[in-house]
């Protein structure tokens, strides 16, 4: 049985005061939440100790959105994997397209940092998609399978999650037509050697499309940026049908 993840990833949203507020808005909305399904909030550093204090004991658990691969060392600025496990982290975003496109992250950094994760025991959620440009050249295939290739070397894809988000889809509204993700998702899966991995789709994913989403065959889930942000939308998305 392929485990089922709702994920919210805050990117550079909510100071402390902020996500205790969230806290209070969504943890009381929990108590019908099926229990097939895991829930995890990804949140900026700063977030990590106070989300770690406020939930022990909750069904919810707790993701970075980057790590540095060197287990310690004059890396100012970087977070170690050790860091992040110390502080109640479970799972750790890896390679999002806003790191790639924005911060030089490249396929073997990714392959470093998956690495590094999955030794201190983390589960990496290993982002992979395509660029509108690349879509629309008939490349979408070509770049998701260069993606895997580089950045599965040596990991380990039984503690793994992966997660297609479509750059185009991210933060446009401009969501993957949900048969078209689950396509995308199938090729992903025949490249792996693990076939039960959990792989979650991201890329506006909203509570009134959340539905049809998880009804795709080959769909284990979703990472969901801008409507994780709110607990009233965070808390329908979780407790999806
Ligand atoms: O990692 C989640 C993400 O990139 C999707 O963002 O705002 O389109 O749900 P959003």
């Amino acid at each position: 049985m392929r485990k089922v993840i709702i994920a919210g990833n805050w990117k550079m949203f909510k100071t402390r005061a902020e996500t205790l507020e969230f806290l209070q808005g969504f943890l009381p909305q929990l108590d019908t939440t099926p229990d097939d399904r895991d829930i995890v909030l990804c949140a900026p550093f700063t977030d990590l100790g106070t989300l770690s204090r406020n939930l022990h004991g909750s069904r919810i658990q707790i993701g970075a959105q980057n790590v540095h691969w060197a287990e310690s060392g004059a890396f100012t600025g970087e977070i170690s994997a050790l860091m992040l496990v110390e502080v109640g982290v479970r799972y750790v975003v890896i390679g999002h397209s806003e790191r790639r496109q924005f911060f030089g992250e490249t396929d073997e950094t990714v392959n470093l940092r998956l690495k590094a994760a999955q030794k201190a025991g983390l589960i990496p959620i290993l982002c992979v998609g395509e660029s509108k440009q690349q879509r629309d050249a008939g490349e979408t295939e070509a770049i998701i399978f260069k993606q895997l290739e580089h950045d599965l070397i040596d990991v380990d894809q039984e503690h793994l999650i992966i997660a297609y988000e479509p750059i185009w889809a991210i933060g446009t509204g401009d969501t993957c037509a949900s048969a078209e993700a689950n396509r995308v998702i199938g090729l992903i899966r025949s490249k792996l050697s693990n076939p039960d991995m959990t792989i979650q789709y991201g890329g506006s994913v909203k509570p009134d499309n959340i539905n049809e989403i998880m009804a795709q065959s080959e769909i284990d889930g979703a990472l969901v940026g801008g409507a994780s942000l709110d607990p009233q939308d965070f808390a329908k998305l979780v407790n999806y049908k």
